[in-house]
């Protein structure tokens, strides 16, 4: 398995380009199977769930090309199978994205069902309930979801949790269903929104995108009309770079981001002591020399803080000045990053949901362990500003929601390299 070596004790600085967010595009990607003409998608991450989840839809007989500036056409007119296999799911839980559209617009699907990973159990319970509520018929059998329908009906769902693929999953099976759609307690994030515009380019009929009322008027067809779609800016990447910035003392511009979709992470890194400063589509950190304040935070679904930035913060906060309590709400597993920055030096402890980090001066490097996406980030970040050198292995996960992260820390200065497996 491929590792990161990191070189600790330089303060970044200078520009990056942020990438296509991975959470948008996997559910855009999914939403292809609703259209029957070929779709074009841009600002695609060079991720590895952007290749898995091309070849979960590959392996359904679709036709997908892709360009030298990562864009996408996807053609679902020749599908031969309406089925996502144990095998790809089970590298990549969102693969859960096909069930809704695939249902939707072919009235079968059979998904493995996605089990658990790292942070939690990840039941996807509410999926489920929700399509028979619209008229599936599902089974749930040898670890796959079976389901069928007819023409699914429009009907009013309030949603018993804020379920952001679950909300994914029921807008994409509602845009084709015979009647109304109304989606309450639907989940806000930024990526659920870019779905819902990709969605009515093709033609659907959405309204409330943005809050927690989504109403979905169903139609007969989409018609992609050669349309092109751009994925929206990664804001759990430039949330991650914006920290790289802080902890290393440092200062960096991210361009092509979407600053609206960052406020309480932007309020926390100003509460820290950073200077911030944003246009319509880059943000600047300025850290000059600082040691950064611990910040208390409390995860929750959008527009507080994000769980996703949680790690990244904990890692901040390892080395601030005072104490940080961290609370993560959305998660029941989500601080398993802490046990490998305490091999760090790191003063950090743990009780049930909550992490009260006391600020040391200065952390060692050491062999550390990845063991999901951004947990393996928040590693990166504590090596970046450890003593010595931070080994981190199992970077698979990275791999998985970071486009080229070693080069980026580079092109800011960071000493990183990746040593293959
Ligand atoms: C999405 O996961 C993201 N993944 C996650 O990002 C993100 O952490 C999470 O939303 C929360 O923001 C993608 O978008 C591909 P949820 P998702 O359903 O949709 C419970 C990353 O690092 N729940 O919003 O799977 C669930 O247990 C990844 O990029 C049910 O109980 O998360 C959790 O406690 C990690 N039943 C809470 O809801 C259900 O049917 C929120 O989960 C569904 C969810």
């Amino acid at each position: 398995m491929d590792k990161l070596i990191i070189t600790g004790g330089t303060q970044l600085s200078g520009e990056l380009r942020i990438s296509g967010a991975k959470n948008a595009a996997l559910p855009v990607l999914a939403a292809t199977l609703l259209c029957e003409e070929p779709v074009s998608i841009g600002n695609i991450p060079h991720l590895h769930d952007i290749t898995t989840t091309m070849q979960l839809l590959g392996q359904m007989g679709i036709q997908l090309t892709i360009d030298e500036k990562m864009n996408i056409e996807v053609d679902s007119s020749t599908i031969t199978k309406y089925e996502a296999p144990y095998d790809l799911v089970k590298t990549m839980r969102a693969s859960i994205l096909v069930l809704g559209p695939l249902l939707s617009r072919f009235g079968e699907a059979n998904v493995s069902l996605p089990g658990g990973c790292a942070i939690g159990t990840r039941p996807v319970d509410i999926h489920i309930e929700s399509l028979i509520k619209m008229g599936a018929d599902i089974k749930v059998e040898a670890g796959y979801i079976h389901a069928k329908a007819g023409r699914l009906k429009g009907c009013k769902l309030v949603l018993e949790k804020v379920t952001v693929t679950g909300t994914e999953n029921l807008l994409m099976a509602a845009v084709l269903a015979e009647g109304v759609t109304v989606i309450e307690n639907a989940a806000k994030e930024p990526e659920v929104s870019d779905l819902a515009l990709f969605l009515n380019k093709m033609g659907a009929k959405i309204t409330g995108i943005d809050t927690d009322v989504l109403t979905i008027e169903g139609v007969s067809k989409l018609d992609a009309k050669n349309i092109h779609y751009d994925i929206l800016p990664d804001r759990i990447e430039t949330g991650t770079y914006l920290v790289a910035g802080a902890i290393t003392r440092g200062k960096v511009k991210l361009k092509n981001t979407r600053p609206d979709t960052l406020d309480a992470v932007l309020d926390k890194l100003r509460e820290a002591g950073a200077t911030i400063t944003t246009g319509d589509d880059w943000i600047e950190l300025d850290m000059y020399g600082k040691r950064p304040k611990a910040v208390n935070i409390r995860t929750a679904p959008y527009p507080a803080f994000p769980t996703d930035m949680q790690a990244q913060f904990t890692a901040m906060n390892s080395i601030a000045e005072g104490v940080g309590i961290i609370t993560e709400t959305v998660f029941e597993n989500r601080f398993m990053h802490v046990q490998e920055m305490q091999r760090m030096g790191a003063d950090i402890q743990l009780e049930s949901n909550t992490a009260i980090c006391k600020g040391s001066e200065q952390l060692t490097g050491a062999p550390v362990m990845a063991t999901d996406l951004r947990a393996s980030a928040s590693l990166v970040l504590a090596g970046l500003v450890a003593k010595g050198e931070t080994l981190v292995d199992r970077i698979y996960h990275i791999d998985r929601g970071y486009d080229h992260i070693e080069e980026k820390l580079a092109q800011l200065g960071g000493t990183i390299k990746r040593i293959p497996k």
